[in-house]
C-alpha cells in the first residue's frame, strides 16, 4: 500500500516536472540553430536600408575630462588618455567610413567638452561637431547623434547626476543647446545610450562611474533616465516635430542555465523583467519599476537596439561581477567572456516589436583582437537580421560596433571591437579581414 502510494507520488511529481519544463520551453524558448546547415551568404536587405558603424565620444575622441576620467584614476583602471585621437583625426576617420561604403554613422556628443564648467559653453567645440556633421553629409552619410553615451561632466556628477530628479533640467538644457545647433542637419537622434547598462554598472555593480553598489540607487537612476529621456524627447519634438528621436536599448536576454532549476528559472525571469521588461513597460504604459512616468508613454519615434548576447542565469550570476559568463557547450565564447548567440538577435527584435516603432540596430559587434571570430559573427548576425526583415520586422539600419578599436570602458584597451585595427602607439588604422567582409556585404546589398 505505502509502496504504491509512494510510486504514485513519484510518478505525479515526474509528470509535473516534465510538464513544467515543457511549458517553460514553449513559453520561453531558447533556440539554437545548426549553423552548418545555414548559408549565411544568402542575405538580402531592402532598398534604402542603412549600413553603418557606431562609436561614442569618450571611447574615441581622447583628451577628455569627465566622470569617466575621474573614475579611471580613482579605480586604478586603464586610462582613456588620447583614445583614438579622433578629435584631431576625424576627417581621416570619416574617409574610413567612405572606404567601407557606410551610409549611416552613429556617434555621440561629449557634454563635458561643450560645458566644461557649469554655464560656461565652449562654442568652438560645438563648431567642431557641426563641421563633423557637414563632412558626413557631404559624404552622403546620415549622422545619428547620441546625446548621452555613458559620459558627462564631472561637475554634474558631483551634483548627483541622474540620482537627482532636479538635475534633469541641466541635462535638458545641454540637449537643447546641441539640438538647436545641429538639428537643421541631423534628423535622427538618440537621447540616452543603454540606460540599464549605465544604471546597473554604475550604481549596482560599481564598475562604471560613480562606482556605487546600491540596489536602491540603481532603481532610482533607471527611473530618472526614463524621465530624462521623456523630457528631452518632448522638448526636442516641440522644436522640430519632423525629426526622429529614440533611445538605444541594450537588450540582453536572460536564459536559465538549467531550465528545471527552481533557482535559475525564476532568477532569469526576474532579471529579464528588470533589464528589459520594466523598461519596455515604461515606454508602453508610462509606468516603470512601481513608479508612474506618464511622459514616457510612446516617447519614441524609433528604437535603437544594441544586441550582444544572452546571459545564462543561475547562482553563478554572483560571479557576473567579474564578467565571468557561462556558455552552452555548442556556443563559442567571445573575448569578453559571453557567448556568441546570434539566434538571440531575432529574439531581441521580437521583444522590441510591440513598441510598434521602426527599429535601428544601433550596435552589434564582438571583442576579437585576432579577428578570428568577427567575420563569422558578422555573417551570422546579418543573416538573422535579413530573415527578420523578410518576416516583416521593420528594421531600417545596422550599425556595427565599432568602426575601430577604442577605449572599452572598464576593460580599457584590452577589448578590441574594431573593423579597423588601431595601433595606439602610432594611431595607425588598418582594415581587418572582417572589415573587408562588411565592405563586400555592403556593396552587394
Ligand atoms: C555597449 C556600449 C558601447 C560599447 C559596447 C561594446 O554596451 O554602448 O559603448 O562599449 O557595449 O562592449
Amino acid at each position: 500500500m505505502w509502496i504504491t502510494l509512494f510510486l504514485a507520488a513519484l510518478a505525479a511529481f515526474a509528470v509535473f516536472k516534465v510538464s513544467l519544463i515543457s511549458y517553460r520551453r514553449r513559453r520561453y524558448p531558447e533556440p539554437h540553430y545548426d549553423w552548418s546547415q545555414i548559408n549565411t551568404d544568402e542575405v538580402s536587405f531592402p532598398q534604402g536600408f542603412h549600413w553603418g558603424t557606431a562609436t561614442a565620444a569618450h571611447q574615441v575622441e581622447g583628451s577628455l575630462s569627465n566622470n569617466w576620467t575621474i573614475h579611471e584614476v580613482a579605480k586604478g583602471l586603464e586610462q582613456s588618455g588620447a583614445a583614438c585621437d579622433h578629435w584631431n583625426r576625424w576627417k581621416g576617420d570619416f574617409q574610413l567610413l567612405s572606404d567601407l561604403g557606410i551610409t549611416s554613422y552613429r556617434c555621440s556628443i561629449e557634454w563635458s567638452r561643450l560645458e566644461p564648467e557649469p554655464g560656461r559653453w565652449d562654442d568652438a567645440a560645438l563648431q567642431t561637431y557641426s563641421a563633423m556633421i557637414d563632412e558626413l553629409l557631404a559624404r552622403n552619410i546620415r549622422p545619428i547623434i547620441t546625446l548621452h553615451h555613458f559620459s558627462h561632466p564631472q561637475w554634474w556628477e558631483a551634483r548627483g547626476g541622474f540620482t537627482k530628479k532636479e538635475n534633469i533640467a541641466t541635462f535638458l538644457s545641454y540637449c537643447e543647446r546641441v539640438f538647436d545647433a545641429l538639428s537643421d542637419r541631423v534628423d535622427t537622434w538618440v537621447t540616452i545610450n543603454e540606460p540599464t547598462v549605465f544604471s546597473t554598472m554604475g550604481y549596482g555593480l560599481g564598475m562604471f562611474p560613480p562606482g556605487r553598489r546600491s540596489p536602491r540607487l540603481t532603481l532610482r537612476v533607471m527611473r530618472h533616465l526614463m524621465l530624462a529621456h521623456a523630457k528631452v524627447y518632448h522638448s526636442l519634438k516641440a522644436k522640430r516635430p519632423e525629426v526622429q528621436i529614440g533611445m538605444a536599448k541594450n537588450v540582453t536576454l536572460f536564459d536559465p542555465r538549467n531550465r528545471w532549476s527552481p533557482i535559475d528559472w525564476p532568477l532569469s525571469r526576474l532579471l529579464e523583467w528588470l533589464w528589459n521588461g520594466a523598461w519596455r513597460n515604461g515606454i508602453m504604459k508610462g509606468r516603470m519599476l512601481f513608479a508612474k512616468i506618464p511622459e514616457a508613454k510612446n516617447s519614441l519615434d524609433f528604437i535603437g537596439l544594441n544586441y550582444y548576447t544572452h546571459v545564462l542565469t543561475g547562482l553563478s550570476i554572483v560571479s557576473l561581477r567579474n564578467l565571468n559568463f557561462p556558455k552552452r557547450d555548442q556556443e563559442v565564447a567571445t573575448e569578453f567572456g559571453y557567448p556568441m548567440y546570434a539566434e538571440g538577435f531575432r529574439r531581441a527584435i521580437e521583444f522590441l516589436a510591440p513598441l510598434d516603432v521602426p527599429i535601428e540596430i544601433t550596435e552589434n559587434g564582438v571583442a576579437d583582437a585576432s579577428d578570428a571570430l568577427r567575420p563569422e559573427h558578422l555573417k551570422r548576425h546579418l543573416w538573422v537580421l535579413s530573415q527578420a526583415i523578410k518576416d516583416g520586422y521593420n528594421v531600417r539600419s545596422y550599425h556595427h560596433w565599432s568602426l575601430m578599436d577604442n577605449f572599452e570602458w572598464a576593460e580599457g584597451y584590452s577589448m578590441r571591437f574594431g573593423l579597423y585595427h588601431v595601433d595606439f602607439e602610432t594611431q595607425e588604422r588598418t582594415l581587418r579581414a572582417s572589415g573587408e567582409v562588411y565592405k563586400e556585404i555592403i556593396s552587394s546589398n
